[in-house]
């Protein structure tokens, strides 16, 4: 973790706010925190200042990462790694549940409660030596489970020294109910001081509010107006909202967009969306199946999302990973069913094959992902900074 970085712009607020978590933090007084704020927020960046401060804890740290996400506990086993010398310190069922888990031992699948415990006990272990900080970033792409057991180990940690902070993208889902900081765009003064101090020339002051209104605030989406615009293209205006801005943020928009439609247009493009072929064929068959009306389309292709013909077309390569995305787990689900059941078995029995094992085990962010991968192909991107 970096010991010093350069000085944040407009977070007093939240600096006081995460030094005060880390002063807290004594025998008998442990912390939790929950840092939640779109991409670009500056979550990252505050999480490096609270470890920075953090000097004299024994510091440990994972961030997720979207392609391992249903590698079971992975994202436990990275962040625990180095306090493992303290696994003796653990009852018995406890440690061989934490080896099981990590690979590090053979066993049936260990209880998941069993593993929390694991886990309170070894932070207990390890910071009855030294007070500890735990800091779980981009906790939307950990594995589930490894999620699911550290939201538990924040719910039950009690008298121990340790702070436990995690940073996650606007997710209202996860780790609900624990202390909260929302990290928001910075205030226009604030946002104007950072413009100003990535710019090379003045910037006419008109250009430079429009610019502050349309990055909200976001640090991210202001440190790119001179990486992404030309100081002369600036100075005459010509700065576009949204021209430079990450496909993530742009699929989070569709997402949003999707979501705010009914709930069987939705079902319609999850269903198109996890269609490989673009078969309309096939996709009314599904519909059937799912007994929606193909009609119920109809408001996805008034808002321009999708065209239906004898190809179904998203209207952007991203709307369709938004749409895969914007359902969830139960629903991809059932679209996957409805989709084995009305793909033909002789014709394509792999693509059967497959559907049914998504909808027998529940189709993972892969496919989101993978979907997202071909989206960013054929737009010329990168998805994520
Ligand atoms: N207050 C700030 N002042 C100056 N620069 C900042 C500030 N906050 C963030 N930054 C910079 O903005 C960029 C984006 O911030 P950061 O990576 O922390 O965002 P994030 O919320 O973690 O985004 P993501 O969800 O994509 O991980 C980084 O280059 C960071 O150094
Ligand atoms: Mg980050």
């Amino acid at each position: 973790m970096p010991i010093s970085q350069p000085p944040l712009h407009g977070r007093a607020a939240e600096c006081a706010l995460l030094d005060e978590t880390i002063a807290a933090v004594a025998p008998g007084s442990c912390r939790v925190l929950v840092l939640r704020g779109e991409a670009g927020a500056g979550k990252t960046a505050l999480l490096d200042h609270l470890a920075a401060r953090a000097e004299k804890f024994c510091r440990i740290g994972v961030s997720g990462v979207e392609s391992d996400m249903e590698l079971a506990y992975a994202g436990l086993q990275q962040l625990c790694a180095p306090l493992l010398g303290h696994l003796d310190a653990l009852p018995a069922p406890q440690r061989e549940a934490l080896e099981v888990a990590f690979g590090l031992g053979s066993g049936d699948t260990p209880d998941r409660f069993l593993v929390g415990l694991a886990v309170l006990s070894l932070f207990a272990a390890a910071a009855a030596e030294q007070p500890l900080l735990a800091v779980v970033d981009d906790a939307q792409w950990l594995d589930q489970v490894s999620l699911q057991t550290l939201s538990f180990v924040a719910r039950r940690l009690l008298a121990e020294p340790v702070a436990l902070v995690f940073g996650v993208r606007d997710h209202p889902e996860l780790l609900v109910g624990l202390p909260e900081l929302a990290v928001r765009g910075l205030s226009d003064a604030d946002a104007r001081e950072l413009l100003d101090s990535v710019m090379f020339a003045g910037l006419d002051p008109r250009v430079r509010d429009r610019v502050i209104a349309e990055t909200r605030g976001l640090p991210l989406a202001i440190l790119e107006v001179p990486r992404s615009v030309s100081a002369a293209e600036l100075s005459a205006g010509f700065w576009i909202a949204g021209k430079r801005s990450s496909p993530a943020a742009v699929e989070q928009t569709y997402v949003r967009r999707i979501r705010s439609l009914p709930a069987d247009t939705q079902r319609l493009l999850l269903l198109a969306a996890a269609e490989p072929l673009g078969d309309a064929g096939l996709f009314v068959r599904a519909a059937e199946q799912l007994d929606v009306p193909v009609s119920a389309l109809a408001p996805a292709e008034a808002d321009g999302l999708i065209e239906f013909g004898s190809r179904m077309r998203f209207s952007h390569p991203l709307i369709r990973s938004a749409a895969y995305r914007a359902g969830d787990l139960l629903d991809r689900r059932e679209i996957h069913r409805a989709l084995a059941g009305a793909t033909d078995a002789q014709l394509d029995p792999d693509r059967k094959a497959w559907h049914a094992a998504q909808a027998a085990d529940g189709p993972d962010d892969d496919v989101a992902a993978e979907l997202e991968r071909c989206a960013v192909r054929a737009t010329g991107a990168d998805t994520h900074r």
